[in-house]
């Protein structure tokens, strides 16, 4: 169902849209019961359990960058097309504003005019994070490396996170940031702190720390960027929720496939 009436109703109308978004988003499993991150974050998970979480989670962070090179390539604006090279260019090494905080790299600003460094790719970072766990890079990011579960994650992100329908692609942000935004990252932090000083001191976390403090920024605006999305001609409620839940239920996969695999104590990696 294309909306085709005039964006003047938008403000009562988004009222009732923001509802369904809340049922549909705020309300899923994988936002509010994450149960292997819940887990995880206890600190028990043995070295070959970090290592798998580790193996699976380098797949999807390096797929990510497939899916949202194919996002900028679908954007359906400048602007869009714009924020979405702010993502990719950072993921691949291009520091916001070339500064360097005291995590290495800064977590706002443009990579406008900023220089690429090999060592500031993010995926460069999970591999010095995975190097005390006896990972190299040949262990590490690829296809081949994933369990169906992590493949259906990394399939269902290029194709609905990156989707040439902007109100799916929307829709699919729109719930990637609130799911990321959820709490999950500090949970990983927490289980990894207390693995380190168990058993592993040369672990270095800025991988994830890093991600976390974006996150807490990009809550902030998810509000805005919704009320934002709404008023854009040819937006697609409708597009926007199904590109919504479709990408939930492909994170969901991903947790519940690594809460599988720990149950039946499956860590190959
Ligand atoms: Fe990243």
């Amino acid at each position: 169902m294309r909306l085709t009436r005039t964006r003047d109703l938008a403000a009562s109308d988004l009222h009732a849209f923001n509802a369904r978004v809340n049922e549909v988003v705020h309300a899923h499993p994988v936002v509010v019961d994450n149960r292997y991150t819940r887990w995880f974050a206890r600190g028990e998970a043995t070295r070959d359990e970090v290592r798998h979480l580790t193996v699976q989670f380098s797949v999807f962070s390096h797929l990510f960058v497939e899916a949202q090179l194919r996002k900028v390539i679908n954007a359906a604006d400048i602007e869009s097309y714009r924020a979405g090279k702010e993502i990719l260019m950072n993921e691949l090494g291009v520091a916001f504003n070339g500064r360097v905080d005291d995590e290495g790299v800064a977590t706002d600003g443009t990579v406008d005019g900023s220089f690429y460094r090999h060592a500031a790719a993010h995926f460069e970072w999970l591999l010095r994070f995975a190097k005390p766990l006896g990972l190299e890079f040949s262990d590490l990011g690829k296809r081949r490396h994933a369990t169906s579960s992590t493949l259906f994650f990394c399939d269902e992100l290029w194709r609905i996170y990156g989707s040439d329908d902007p109100s799916t692609a929307e829709g699919a942000s729109y719930a990637v940031e609130h799911w990321a935004a959820a709490g999950f990252w500090k949970e990983l932090i927490a289980g990894l702190s207390a693995f380190r000083a168990r058993e592993c001191p040369g672990l270095n976390l800025a991988f994830w720390t890093w991600h976390d403090r974006v996150e807490d920024q990009h809550a902030a605006h998810t509000a805005d960027e919704l009320a934002e999305a709404y008023v854009t001609s040819g937006f697609d409620e409708h597009r926007f929720l199904e590109g919504a839940a479709a990408m939930l239920d492909g994170v969901n996969a991903f947790w519940d496939g690594l809460d599988a695999d720990r149950l039946a104590g499956r860590t190959a990696a």
